[in-house]
């Protein structure tokens, strides 16, 4: 990329707090042969900005579409539409009539009925709707993982008119991946992914691991090593998306990482994240017994056995055939930390997942009286 370019991404993204974290900035991106005219729905929160920033990086150029209220200052250089999804809500999608794009980016997408507004109104002035979906859209997705392919079915709903997210959002995306088909037949990319991790991730889900190995003392590790975690960086993901674009790639495709030990993730955040710490294995069924449960209190971990491994053992080798590459863990790590530690103090105060100290603690003793008494 020419310095100049560079130059201008760089201090635009610093105007918008985005040089606080370790993102596409410090990669060497090549501009794309062809730039393309992109309209992102959305594109301010987690997986949105990544995906901008790259697409700038790559040469594209980018016009946001949201209702002004998340990181209202991120991309202050680019061309803003203020509108609702919900074509009912305040000026609804009137911004978008009329106006042509090569291609959408849908991340903000929930509820059938809008995905359908926005898609309609679209399909006659853009090539390619590209739709961030979810893995979970699968029918009994969390059972049924192991090496699951984009061929297996998606979830129904008794009622597919309901809007109750919290309650359905697996099932509701895949009726928002049909509403978005309905639109524009042949046209649209469905992109699955699987937890998506890394700087910005708000969850803490994934960020917990590396902060906590960092914070140090006595560390409390799940299970084994050989249970499962399977997640994708929202760089990668960012990346691939900006790639069906430019090759006009439309289907389905999940989008994670290949499934990997879960030992491997606490290498890599002893590797990258850990003062001198003692770190003690804690068998499954001895935390169910103590009230401990994996995605209440422990986040990225199945239990290999558990009928929830199934969920952290979905295949993406369509998309690796189609061009998705990975980030090294080490790097996701780094990263994930770098971003953290560039956080208001307030903020990285309490993490938002995972057990707190208090409870990490009572559970470790509780484990080393049972240790003892087995001995
Ligand atoms: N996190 C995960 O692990 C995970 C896993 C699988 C799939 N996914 C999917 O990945 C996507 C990630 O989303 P993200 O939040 O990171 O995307 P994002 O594009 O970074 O942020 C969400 C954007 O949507 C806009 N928005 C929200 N409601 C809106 C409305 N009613 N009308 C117009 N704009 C609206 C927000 O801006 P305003 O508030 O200003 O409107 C914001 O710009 C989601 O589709 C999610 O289902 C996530």
């Amino acid at each position: 990329m020419p310095l100049d370019r560079r130059q201008f991404i760089l201090s635009s993204s610093a105007a918008a707090g985005l040089v606080a974290f370790p993102g596409f900035l410090t990669a060497g991106i090549d501009a794309a042969s062809r730039p393309l005219n992109i309209l992102v729905l959305g594109g301010t929160g987690f997986l949105g900005p990544h995906t901008v920033e790259y697409a700038l990086a790559r040469g594209h150029k980018i016009t946001l579409f949201n209702r002004g209220r998340t990181n209202k200052d991120l991309f202050p250089e680019l061309p803003k539409i203020v509108g609702d999804r919900d074509p009912d809500k305040g000026k609804g999608l009137t911004g978008l009539q009329g106006k042509q794009w090569d291609a959408v980016i849908d991340t903000s997408g929930y509820v059938p009925r809008l995905v359908e507004a926005s898609s309609r109104l679209l399909a006659p002035n853009v090539k390619q709707y590209l739709f961030v979906s979810t893995i979970c859209q699968y029918d009994n997705w969390a059972e049924g993982g192991t090496n699951g392919t984009e061929n297996r079915p998606p979830a129904t709903l008794e009622d597919p008119k309901t809007e109750d997210v919290r309650q359905h959002y697996c099932a509701l995306k895949a009726y928002c991946e049909k509403a978005a088909e309905k639109s524009m037949p042949g046209r649209v990319t469905q992109i699955r992914p699987g937890l998506i991790v890394g700087p910005r991730d708000k969850t803490d889900r994934f960020t917990y691991w590396p902060v906590r190995f960092n914070r140090g003392g006595k560390i409390l590790l799940p299970g084994k090593p050989d249970d499962v975690t399977q997640f994708i960086d929202v760089r990668d993901l960012a990346k691939f998306m900006i790639h069906t674009l430019e090759k006009n790639l439309t289907g389905s495709f999940n989008l994670v990482q290949p499934t990997m030990p879960f030992g491997k993730l606490v290498e890599s955040c002893k590797k990258v994240a850990a003062p001198k710490s003692e770190y003690t294995w804690v068998p499954a069924d001895f935390l169910s017994q103590n009230d401990v449960q994996p995605w209440r209190d422990i986040h990225m971990w199945a239990d290999k056995e558990s009928a929830g491994a199934g969920a952290l053992t979905w295949s993406s080798q369509k998309a690796i055939d189609a061009g998705l590459t990975f980030t090294p863990i080490d790097k996701t790590v780094e990263d994930t930390l770098a971003w953290f530690q560039s956080l208001p103090a307030k903020r990285q105060e309490k993490l938002r997942a995972g057990m707190s100290l208090e409870k990490e603690s009572k559970v470790l003793n509780a484990w080393s009286l049972e240790k003892n008494k087995m001995a």
